[in-house]
């Protein structure tokens, strides 16, 4: 593999993934919380309200992304330590993260800062949350009080992550809080996730911020077959999993064809065209999260899509993701393309797997290194192919609380014994690590144990 010299990478995590300390210093209740405390929601009554005791291990976690050798580290700000009840500023959230980005420039790696990974105040969530318009310029406070205080440190920002996944998994099929499901509120909620980005832009850049971008989810969407109802079907997914969020970034519009799908089936008041001159705001990159392949046929038995994803065959993740670096490949040459040359940071990849430690304390997952070899490629394959890809971030650092899959499923170069904390590097860290040492060189690759 040959990467160029200057190509970044990362590894990323968020913050009610890995922080616990849910009640500390002051931070205030998110939607996540509520929602790990409603039974049912996540899986075996999981909580994070200790998850990887990161806030009390900050030092030890960041030493472990320099001994991995990467080059950047994606971490994301948790709006209710800072505005506990959104909108009295609580200085010791701050002090955390400036703790975090301090603690990665004194390690010599660059910081990547997110605002919202989900975890939006209860308090705002009780006021309406992202179905009301007003979330969005609280939002844009928010990216105002953090900017103030750290964007003369922070190299990268990242207004928004997965607005797809905040509106639609949220407040559509309500499998994450706040587990609405209305398609209304959903639309509405995806419009000021995108809204609340375009305001957070100029917010940061006159708090001095240099590189900004969002982030989105993108999947590659193909028809079953090419019969024409299910090539509609296919276009209806894309059009809702990818278009519905790069056309308005991209392009200051929605897609027409949704437009009109979505029309005949909610309100779409909310959705002012006046806004999608403020959500096109120009940006320093785009952020790409790639995580999913489907094949979808029409089904008129489907709620709001009459579409449904056909079975992957394998070789699949053990969360159910085809194994498929070209779909990756081609979705980065595809926003490359379309999308107008942005430049690209792959702001989140991997796999879920059920790791264990073996007799002799090691953790050799050896299915995640074939799949980062595999993706890797994809990302070099990409370049190749023009696409102005600048940098890469594994998902994640550290095995996590996996959202409403709660500690089921592991994502990390980085095991976590739950039970005692203790981190154990995997076989996949020390592959990755070698990538990212040996940047620039031509690498055989072979599976580092
Ligand atoms: C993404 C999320 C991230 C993590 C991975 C597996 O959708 O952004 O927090 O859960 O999936």
């Amino acid at each position: 593999m040959t990467f160029p010299t200057d190509f970044v990478f990362g590894a990323a995590t968020a913050a009610f993934q890995i922080e616990g300390a849910t009640a500390e210093d002051g931070r205030g209740a998110s939607i996540w919380d509520r929602f790990c405390r409603t039974p049912g929601k996540v899986l075996h009554g999981d909580t994070a309200n200790i998850a990887c005791d990161h806030y009390h291990r900050l030092e030890a976690d960041l030493d472990l992304v320099r001994e991995l050798g990467l080059d950047a580290y994606r971490f994301s700000i948790a709006w209710p330590r800072v505005l506990p009840d959104g909108r009295t500023v609580n200085p010791r959230g701050l002090d955390f993260y400036e703790r975090v980005v301090d603690g990665l420039l004194a390690r010599g790696i660059t910081p990547m800062a997110t605002l919202y990974h989900w975890d939006l105040p209860q308090v705002l969530e009780d006021a309406g949350g992202w179905p009301a318009r007003d979330t969005a310029s609280a939002f844009a406070s928010y990216a105002d009080v953090v900017g103030r205080r750290l964007a003369d440190r922070v190299a990268h920002w990242v207004t928004v992550n997965e607005p797809w996944c905040s509106a639609f998994v949220g407040y559509l099929e309500g499998r994450h809080a706040p587990g609405i499901r209305d398609l209304s509120a959903s639309l509405a909620a995806a419009h000021h996730l995108l809204l609340g980005h375009g305001l957070a832009v100029p917010a940061l850049r006159a708090a001095g911020a240099r590189s900004i971008g969002a982030v989105v989810n993108l999947s590659d969407v193909h028809a079953a077959s090419d019969r024409p109802a299910n090539v509609a079907a296919a276009a209806r997914v894309d059009g809702h999993e990818n278009r519905w969020f790069l056309e308005p970034l991209r392009n200051a519009h929605y897609p027409d064809d949704m437009l009109a799908w979505y029309g005949q089936r909610a309100d779409l008041a909310p959705l002012r065209s006046g806004d999608l001159a403020t959500i096109a705001v120009p940006t320093d990159f785009l952020g790409i999260n790639f995580y999913e392949r489907h094949v979808v046929a029409h089904d008129s038995s489907e709620p709001i899509h009459e579409a449904r994803k056909l079975p992957v065959p394998p070789p699949l993740t053990a969360g159910g993701c085809a194994i498929r670096p070209d779909a990756f490949r081609d979705v980065l040459v595809r926003v490359h393309r379309d999308y107008g040359a942005p430049v690209i940071y792959v702001t989140e990849n991997g796999a879920g797997f059920a790791d264990y430690v073996d007799p002799e304390g090691g953790v050799d997952d050896l299915e995640r290194v074939e799949y980062f070899r595999g993706y890797l490629g994809a990302v070099e394959e990409a370049i190749a192919a023009g696409a102005d890809v600048r940098g890469y971030f594994a998902w994640s650092l550290l095995d996590n609380f996996e959202w409403a899959l709660g500690y089921s499923l592991r994502f990390g170069l980085v095991f976590v014994d739950f039970g005692t904390q203790r981190r154990i590097p995997k076989a996949s860290a020390r592959f990755y690590s070698q990538i990212a040492r040996s940047r620039g060189q031509h690498l055989a690759l072979t599976a580092a144990t």
